[in-house]
């Protein structure tokens, strides 16, 4: 079988997460051959529109939601902006899932904080779906998110619900004050220093834009995180997506297939992180 070859699939919802210049939409889509993709937590695919070309993009919906797949899409250049076009009842291609997603059943029984920025709370949300339907795998739960400011935040109405739960904490923030904003303003990695997360029994994942995920590590390091309880993800340029035309290596990996996401104690070696 022609492994390039994408399956269609109809948009069904569209959701605008965010306004302004780089707009995020959250596009719930449905395979037209029915069968579910079996992703896990942190897989991508490649989304695209015929005639147009194709973008990879995290999977952000739970791999415990069988019926659809949702995707969050920042609106930056061709393909993303074809996308953000697009109505609902429109026909767009699929390929994957792709990448090695994060190791979550071997988390079991473990604390588990998320730490994300802006877009990157994409990979991070099947996490927190995944957590929320296995609720008593994980012990305690913390969801840190933040971005520039309150339009910039993603899933909004889901996190201002989740942090009416009991069973997980949520600590969102913005970069800059705003009259009506009562929770943290500053930096996420000034956050993380806030909250103080224990390392005892912890998995801490982050994703982000590169300068948030850097000084979100520098400073989990300092709380006393090992690296390998450190989880994080890359975003090289991909094409293929199935590790056969090299664009997207870094030091021995492809990104597409080795990754996208990678335990800090290995991706401080690779040449390209620092
Ligand atoms: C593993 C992985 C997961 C991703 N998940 C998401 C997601 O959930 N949501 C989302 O909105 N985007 C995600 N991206 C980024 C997304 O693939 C790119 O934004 C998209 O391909 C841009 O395509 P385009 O044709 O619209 O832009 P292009 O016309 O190709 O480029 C427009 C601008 O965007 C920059 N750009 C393109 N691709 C990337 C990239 N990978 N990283 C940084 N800058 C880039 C270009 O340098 C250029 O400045 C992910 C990327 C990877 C590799
Ligand atoms: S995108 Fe082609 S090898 Fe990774």
């Amino acid at each position: 079988m022609n492994p390039y070859l994408p399956e269609k699939a109809t948009i069904a919802e569209i959701r605008e997460e965010t306004s302004g210049a780089r707009p995020i939409k959250t596009f719930k889509v449905v395979l037209h051959n029915g069968h579910a993709f079996n992703q896990k937590p942190g897989q991508c695919a490649m989304v695209g529109i015929l005639r147009v070309g194709e973008s990879m993009i995290s999977i952000a919906s739970s791999p415990t939601q069988r019926e659809y797949l949702e995707f969050s899409i920042m609106k930056l250049g061709k393909v993303t902006s074809a996308l953000h076009a697009c109505e609902a009842g429109e026909t767009i291609t699929l390929r994957g899932p792709y990448g090695n997603g994060f190791p979550i059943a071997a988390w079991k029984g473990k604390n588990i904080v998320t730490i994300g920025g802006g877009i990157g709370q994409a990979p991070l949300r099947p996490i927190v779906q995944y957590i929320l339907d296995n609720r008593d795998d994980f012990e305690q739960f913390d969801i840190i998110y933040g971005a520039r400011s309150v339009n910039d935040l993603c899933y909004k109405s889901e996190l201002f619900e989740l942090e009416k739960r009991n069973d997980l904490k949520v600590h969102l923030s913005i970069d800059t004050a705003d009259p009506d904003w009562k929770r943290f303003v500053g930096f996420v990695p000034n956050n993380v220093l806030r909250i103080k997360p224990s390392p005892e029994n912890t998995i801490a994942i982050t994703c982000g834009p590169p300068i948030m995920i850097k000084y979100v590590i520098h400073n989990l390091l300092e709380l006393g995180f090992s690296e390998q309880q450190i989880f994080t993800t890359l975003e090289n340029r991909m094409k293929c997506g199935i590790g056969k035309c090299g664009r997207c290596n870094v030091g021995n990996f492809y990104v597409c297939k080795d990754g996208p996401v990678f335990n800090y104690a290995t991706l401080k070696n690779l040449p390209e992180f620092d």
